[in-house]
């Protein structure tokens, strides 16, 4: 299963001209093309992997471990009892929704291999291997047939992928009609206090701690960058209902730091693998 982290010629040439050491930043996600932020995204994935979990838990002063508990709660397993994990990483959303749904199991899939190999250890180790399959996979073009899964889940990955429509295409195509689409996402928060403090954690608090802790601390300036670039939560669920998702609900978490998006692929689309 395992294959080199690959990149396309014009990704590969945008990494190898990047010279991050010498000014501490990845350029702004407004300033490169598609390709280039996919080359930086799979560059940045592989680097900050070893430290990956601890820094989550550490930055978000360990919330992201109640977005994601948040989130498996509100998944209903009512067919194939399978789940979709795309943009996996290190598995944690999968390990959560198994533990919580006793009769489940979930396929994984990332297209940075290192951050598998980090979740198939730490599955192996907790006795979950049997119900957690991880695979390679890009999630625009996904590996299953359609109506595969009762739940197609991503958290923290629509960000990073600068073709969302298609990523949305693809959880609607393996998703069984009447299944859950679930996007749990960071925010730019748009509250005026809260603002100018987040802005301030994000740009200056976060990029050094993650210099203490990271061998990559450019990669938490993408991170702040690539949060302050993301659609507001209206602008995001509007997004999901034009690419064909119903029923969309917002969920805000942590004064609206991080959001749920759940919406349903309508069963009227019976026949129908993809909208
Ligand atoms: C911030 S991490 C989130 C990991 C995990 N879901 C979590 O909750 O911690 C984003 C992940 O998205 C993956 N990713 C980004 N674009 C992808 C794509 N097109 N296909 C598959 N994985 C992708 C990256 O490799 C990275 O592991």
């Amino acid at each position: 299963m395992r294959t080199p982290i690959r990149f396309s010629s014009a990704e590969s040439k945008f990494c190898l001209k990047m010279k991050i050491s010498e000014s501490n930043k990845y350029p702004s996600v407004k300033k490169v093309s598609d390709e280039e932020r996919i080359g930086m995204v799979k560059e940045i994935f592989s680097t900050i992997t070893g430290r990956y979990d601890f820094l989550n838990h550490f930055l978000s002063l360990r919330r992201d471990i109640a977005w994601r508990r948040f989130t498996v709660k509100k998944m209903n397993f009512f067919k194939t009892k399978r789940l979709l994990d795309i943009a996996c990483g290190t598995g944690d959303l999968s390990i959560n929704a198994c533990l919580e749904h006793e009769a489940i199991s979930a396929a994984a899939a990332d297209f940075v291999y290192p951050m598998i190999k980090v979740g198939q250890d730490k599955v192996k180790k907790i006795g979950l291997s049997g119900r957690i399959y991880f695979l390679q996979g890009n999630a625009l073009s996904l590996p299953f047939e359609d109506n595969s899964f009762d739940v197609s889940a991503m958290a923290f990955g629509i960000r990073n992928i600068p073709q969302k429509a298609q990523a949305l295409k693809e959880m609607l195509r393996v998703t069984v009609p009447g299944g859950q689409i679930m996007i749990l996402e960071m925010t730019f928060i748009q509250n005026r206090l809260f603002k100018l403090f987040y802005y301030i954690y994000l740009n200056f608090l976060l990029p050094l701690l993650a210099k203490i802790f990271s061998k990559n601390a450019a990669a938490y300036y993408y991170l702040a960058d690539s949060i302050m670039n993301f659609p507001s939560p209206e602008e995001f669920a509007a997004f999901m209902r034009e690419n064909g998702i119903v029923a969309v609900k917002i969920y805000p978490r942590t004064f609206g730091i991080a959001c749920l998006y759940a919406g349903i692929k309508d069963s009227s689309n019976q026949d129908k693998g993809c909208l």
